[in-house]
């Protein structure tokens, strides 16, 4: 077995290995039945522990084409159209919150206010004024948020963060991270500013920032030179259709960013240097790398960004005066992203420990996106006036 396999194999067993307790059952239900609730669904009616009793969505009949469409037994789950009718009538244990991200906020507030658990999607939420609102209603309620970042699930993404943690990169002091799309605009409700309230930024843009931002311990970040830019949502050349509109309409409907960049000092002097990007002339903007006074990372990027390692992950450093590199295969997993991000939320709940994805982490997150936006609107360098919770 190569060392490669041995750490694959771990990895798989690590996962495998935990029973699950089905003594008690939470009662769990999904707010927004659109796309990536068809990622969650699956996953509550998979585990033994879990009863799905209820789903909610503000447009009329959409529940009940989402589970015939799906083929989901809706024989015990009761649908709303209001969420606070739902938390008031189900006593509920745990909620994924699927919604676009203009209602995030508000959905997780009503829930976490009603004493429910939550798994709010990715991003955060629009504004950082918003993730404040939202952590205080978390630290009131003492229930469990957690923010949706599959790729933290990822043994790749977790390499990353084990190979700055074994500290031999040394003291680091710039990252350049981001991804790309050379054509890659989900139309849909992400385009417009009344249900996305930001574009590539909040849709991938925030897997960037998480990659490097979790592996160097989340430090506070400090002052954003952003850009943003539209450049292909609102052509009707680089636009398509989809099934409620024409390309024309996309294209005019268009109104948040495809592209953005931004050069930003975080705590300790470290410059994170970014960019994210929809659609551009060009198939990538580029590796993650990571620079340390010892070492260096090299993270391949993936021609359709969307949180992942592209390619084995190279390190640099000097062993006895040699110039050496390291090479880091690519791990596969043996479960599904979206399982072991529902698995490990109940988990949490069930055993009281702290959430896989915290929101004081993911507050700094969605602070440098609110910053890219503001500095870009004003065109100068600003300071982040992060709210102190
Ligand atoms: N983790 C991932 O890989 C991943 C992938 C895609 C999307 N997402 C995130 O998931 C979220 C939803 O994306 P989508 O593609 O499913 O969008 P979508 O527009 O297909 O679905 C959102 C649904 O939420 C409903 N909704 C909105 N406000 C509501 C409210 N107050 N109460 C109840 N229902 C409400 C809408 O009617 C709609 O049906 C977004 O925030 C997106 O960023 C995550």
């Amino acid at each position: 077995m190569s060392k490669g396999d041995a750490v694959l194999n771990q990895t798989m067993q690590a996962i495998e290995e935990k029973a699950i307790d089905a003594s008690k059952k939470l009662r769990c239900a999904i707010v927004g039945t659109g796309w990536i609730a068809e990622a969650h669904v699956p996953q509550y009616l998979k585990f033994p522990d879990v009863e799905l009793v209820a789903m909610c969505d503000i447009v009329p009949g959409k529940c009940e084409k989402f589970c015939k469409r799906r083929g989901v037994d809706y024989t015990n789950i009761r649908f709303y159209e209001n969420l606070d009718e739902m938390l008031a009538k189900e006593n509920l244990d745990a909620v994924s919150i699927c919604t676009y991200n203009a209602t995030h906020a508000e959905c997780a507030i009503k829930c976490l206010n009603a004493g429910v658990n939550v798994l709010l999607e990715k991003p955060f939420t629009v504004t950082v004024e918003e993730a404040a609102e939202v952590i205080k209603a978390e630290k009131a309620s003492g229930k469990l948020l957690t923010i949706g970042f599959q790729p933290r699930m990822d043994p790749n993404m977790q390499q990353v963060k084990k190979i700055v943690d074994s500290g031999v990169l040394g003291e680091i002091y710039y990252i350049q991270t981001g991804g790309g799309r050379r054509r890659g605009i989900p139309n849909s409700t992400f385009i417009e500013k009344k249900t996305a309230g930001i574009g590539a930024l909040g849709d991938i843009g925030c897997y960037s920032l998480d990659m490097v931002l979790n592996a160097i311990g989340y430090p506070k970040p400090l002052t954003v030179s952003g850009y943003t830019s539209n450049f292909f949502g609102t052509n009707p050349l680089y636009q398509r259709p989809d099934q409620d509109h024409t390309a024309a309409e996309n294209a005019a409907r268009f109104n948040v960013d495809d592209f953005a960049a931004a050069f930003v000092r975080l705590e300790g002097g470290i410059i994170l240097d970014f960019r994210i990007s929809w659609a551009m002339h060009l198939d990538t903007p580029g590796d993650t790398i990571i620079l340390g006074k010892q070492g260096a990372l090299r993270i391949p990027s993936t021609e359709c960004w969307n949180g992942s390692v592209g390619g084995e992950m190279t390190l640099y450093s000097d062993v006895a005066g040699l110039q050496t590199e390291t090479k880091f295969p690519i791990l596969r997993n043996n479960k599904d992203l979206f399982e072991l991000k529902v698995r490990s939320f109940l988990d949490a709940i069930k055993e009281g420990t702290p959430a896989p994805v915290p929101s004081s982490q993911i507050y700094y997150n969605q602070a440098i996106i609110d910053g890219i936006g503001k500095s870009a609107a004003l065109g100068r360098e600003i300071e982040l006036e992060i709210p102190e919770i």
